[in-house]
């Protein structure tokens, strides 16, 4: 099992390395040629930006890519079994494995998958506060007590070692 989900992983990477690389000789024939034509032949400010947009580009796509590693690792980490509490009060915004994305698309809440309890509780709490503004979560924890709290930042905390174990 593990060694298919590493397969797959390799697989997707390289896949990954071959699209940015042609998606970059896209880039630079196709754009940036438009835009010396556009302008003709440039004034220093052009030059700059010329310079500067594949740097962003790169920047962005390694912000992409960073996602969707997280997405892979909680993607991959498939269902392991949660509590019924996590099920019905937190799955419908952060996933059934806490990875944030369903089908493939990200939900409505962020990914909680591989953060630890620590984190997690923190978060609870100061949201609860009102420290970390968000009406969503507030609204829900506001019925909830701190042991209720400290539960599910346990049980989330658990999430990557659940996976692991289910992965064996
Ligand atoms: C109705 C949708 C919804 C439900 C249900 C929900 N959340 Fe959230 N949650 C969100 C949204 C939206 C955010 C992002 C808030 C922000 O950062 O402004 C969030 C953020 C969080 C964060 C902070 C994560 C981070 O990386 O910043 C934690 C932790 C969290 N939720 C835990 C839970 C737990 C535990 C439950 C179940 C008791 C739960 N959530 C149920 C929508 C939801």
């Amino acid at each position: 099992m593990k060694n298919i989900v590493v397969g797959v992983l390799t697989l997707f990477i390289v896949g990954l390395m071959v699209f940015t690389a042609m998606d970059d000789a896209v880039f630079h024939g196709g754009h940036q040629a438009k835009v010396i034509e556009d302008f003709g032949d440039g004034s220093n400010q052009q030059a700059a930006n010329l310079a500067a947009s594949p740097k962003e580009k790169s920047d962005r796509e390694k912000e992409d890519e960073a996602l969707k590693a997280l997405r892979d690792k909680a993607g991959n980490a498939g269902i392991f079994k949660v509590s019924n509490e996590y099920k019905s009060k937190c799955a419908s915004c952060h996933g059934a494995n806490g990875s944030g994305y369903q089908n493939g698309k990200p939900m409505m809440g962020p990914p909680l998958f591989g953060q630890s309890e620590e984190e997690i509780y923190k978060s609870l709490v100061d949201f609860k506060a009102g420290r970390k503004e968000n009406m969503v979560m507030r609204g829900l924890l506001i019925h909830l007590e701190d042991e209720d709290l400290r539960r599910f930042a346990k049980e989330i905390g658990e999430f990557p070692a659940r996976a692991k174990e289910e992965l064996n």
